[in-house]
């Protein structure tokens, strides 16, 4: 089995998390659009979503739900979402697709946190996953400076502007073997905007897609 057709499968199996009839949260990434494709099938139980990126907002609409704004939704039954690493605690790291913000939002703002994978992306420790961190511009030099202090080795993605307009800084080198810890301690760097550690809020639900089927962890 590909890595896609496992995404594919992880994604089908979130669908049973849906609260027919209820606006639903949506993050961002190839696993993602697999279970956006998924839900233009079910527009009956689906009367909005709040999306945690443009091109997510552009592929809901494609598939006929309508995008609200979270500000209007108040607080979501579900959001589902992809991961670039997950731990056996289900704390991950995120914002490969450089979404890490506003899909920290969306996930706070919601009751469960369902997350969809290949199995590749459950490890034992995170880290391994260069650590996206969104900056503001100006502070990009000098947060790479106080991440380095950390133990990082922070590199700036080439090209690249979040949808908020900053820049993110990959940081590698990390083995995250408390990643609330240094979560809350990148949080603190001034001109940080968000750090892709999702350890304060985990998932909920881990949704792994693998050759042998699918295989669900649950937080504890
Ligand atoms: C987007 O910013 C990320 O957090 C994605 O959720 C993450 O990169 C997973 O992406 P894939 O589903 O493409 O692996």
């Amino acid at each position: 089995m590909s890595q896609d057709a496992a995404k594919r499968k992880a994604a089908e199996a979130a669908l049973k998390y849906l609260v027919p009839g209820e606006v639903l949260g949506v993050g961002t990434g190839s696993t993602v659009n697999h279970f956006i494709d998924l839900l233009a099938g079910r527009r009956a139980d689906v009367p909005a979503a709040v999306s945690s990126s443009e091109a997510s907002t552009v592929r809901l609409k494609a598939a006929g739900i309508p995008v609200v704004d979270l500000n209007s939704a108040g607080t979501l039954s579900i959001y589902v979402d992809g991961a670039d690493e997950s731990d056996p605690h289900l704390r991950l790291i995120k914002g490969g697709g450089g979404a890490l913000t506003r899909e920290k939002i969306v996930a706070a703002a919601s009751r469960r946190f369902v997350c969809i994978a290949d199995e590749s992306k459950l490890v034992p420790v995170l880290g391994k996953f260069p650590l996206p961190v969104e900056t503001i511009p100006m502070a990009r030099s000098y947060v790479a400076r106080e991440l380095t202090k950390l133990g990082g080795i922070p590199r700036l993605r080439e090209g690249f502007t979040t949808d908020n307009g900053n820049v993110i800084l990959d940081v590698g080198g990390l083995s995250i073997t408390d990643p609330v810890k240094l979560e809350t301690e990148i949080n603190q760097l001034a001109g940080v905007v968000c750090v892709g550690l999702f350890a304060r809020r985990p998932a909920d639900v881990l949704i792994l897609g693998a050759p042998a089927g699918v295989r669900e962890l649950k937080a504890v």
